[in-house]
C-alpha cells in the first residue's frame, strides 16, 4: 500500500507543529514532529555534559542511545529516551539551541533519517521539520514551506513560553530566533531551504485560524478532498 505524505518545512516559530497537528487530525494522517527527535538527541547530550557541537563526542554517544517515538491515547507524539518519556523535558527553552547545534552534525542527521522514513512507509503522515521536503521525503505528495517574519515568530514563541510559565524576554527570544535561523539555514548538511516543488505559505499577517485554512486548502487541492477530508 502506498501511503500519502505531506512535508512541512520552515523556520522555528512559523507555527509548523500547531498547524500540522491540526491538519493531521482533520485529514486522519499521523503527525510526526521531527524537531522533537533532534531535541531528544540534544537532551541526551546535555544530560551527559557533552558539547552538542562536538561531532566526535556526540557521534560516540549515538549508539548508546535508545530513542523511540510513540503515540499516546491522546493521539499525541511522545518521545522516549532510554525508556523515559521526555516529551516535556525536550521543550525547555535551552534545549532549542542545543538541538539546533546537534542537528548540524551529519552523524546525527544520518542516525535519525531511517526512523523518519520508516514512519512514512507505514502511515499517511504529515511530517514537519527543516529538510523533510528536500532530504527525508523528496517524493512527498505535497510540500509546504511555512514561514513568517522573524519578529512575528519571536512574538509567538515569547507568548508560548509565558503561557507555559517560563521566563522570557521578547528581545532575547528574537535574537535566539535569528540565531537559530542562521544556523539551520547555514549548515552544510541538509540546510533549511524551500524545496523547488514546495508551495510557500507565509503566515506573517495571518492568525492561527487563517493559517490553518490556508494549509487545509492546499491539502484539499492536492488530494482532491472534500470539506470533511473525504476523497
Ligand atoms: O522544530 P524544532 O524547533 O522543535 O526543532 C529543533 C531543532 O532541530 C531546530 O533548531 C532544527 C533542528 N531540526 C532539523 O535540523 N531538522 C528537522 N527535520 C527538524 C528539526
Amino acid at each position: 500500500m502506498n501511503y500519502r505524505s505531506i512535508a512541512i518545512d520552515g523556520p522555528s516559530g512559523a507555527g509548523k507543529s500547531t498547524l500540522a497537528k491540526r491538519l493531521a487530525q482533520e485529514l486522519g494522517f499521523l503527525y510526526v514532529d521531527t524537531g522533537a527527535i533532534y531535541r531528544t538527541v540534544g537532551l541526551a547530550a546535555c544530560r551527559r555534559g557533552i558539547d552538542p557541537s562536538d561531532g566526535e563526542n556526540v557521534s560516540e554517544m549515538l549508539p548508546e542511545l535508545t530513542i523511540s517515538m510513540g503515540y499516546g491515547e491522546d493521539g499525541l507524539q511522545h518521545m522516549f529516551l532510554d525508556g523515559e518519556d521526555v516529551t516535556t523535558a525536550i521543550r525547555e527553552n535551552e534545549i532549542s539551541a542545543v538541538a539546533s547545534k546537534a542537528a548540524s552534525l551529519p552523524s546525527v542527521r544520518d542516525y535519525l533519517m531511517e526512523m523518519q522514513r520508516q514512519t512514512a512507509r507505514e502511515h499517511d503522515v504529515i511530517m514537519d521539520g527543516r529538510d523533510i521536503g528536500t532530504v527525508v521525503l523528496p517524493q512527498a505528495d505535497l510540500k509546504i514551506y511555512l514561514t513568517a517574519a522573524p519578529e512575528a515568530r519571536a512574538e509567538r514563541r515569547y507568548k508560548e513560553l509565558l503561557a507555559r510559565g517560563q521566563q522570557a524576554e521578547l528581545k532575547q527570544v528574537l535574537q535566539e530566533v535569528i540565531e537559530r535561523d542562521r544556523r539551520d539555514m547555514g549548515r552544510k548538511t541538509a540546510p533549511l531551504k524551500q524545496a523547488k516543488d514546495a508551495v510557500l505559505a507565509d503566515t506573517t499577517g495571518l492568525d492561527l485560524e487563517e493559517s490553518f485554512q490556508l494549509l487545509l486548502r492546499m491539502a484539499q487541492d492536492r488530494f482532491g478532498m472534500g470539506e470533511c477530508g473525504n476523497e
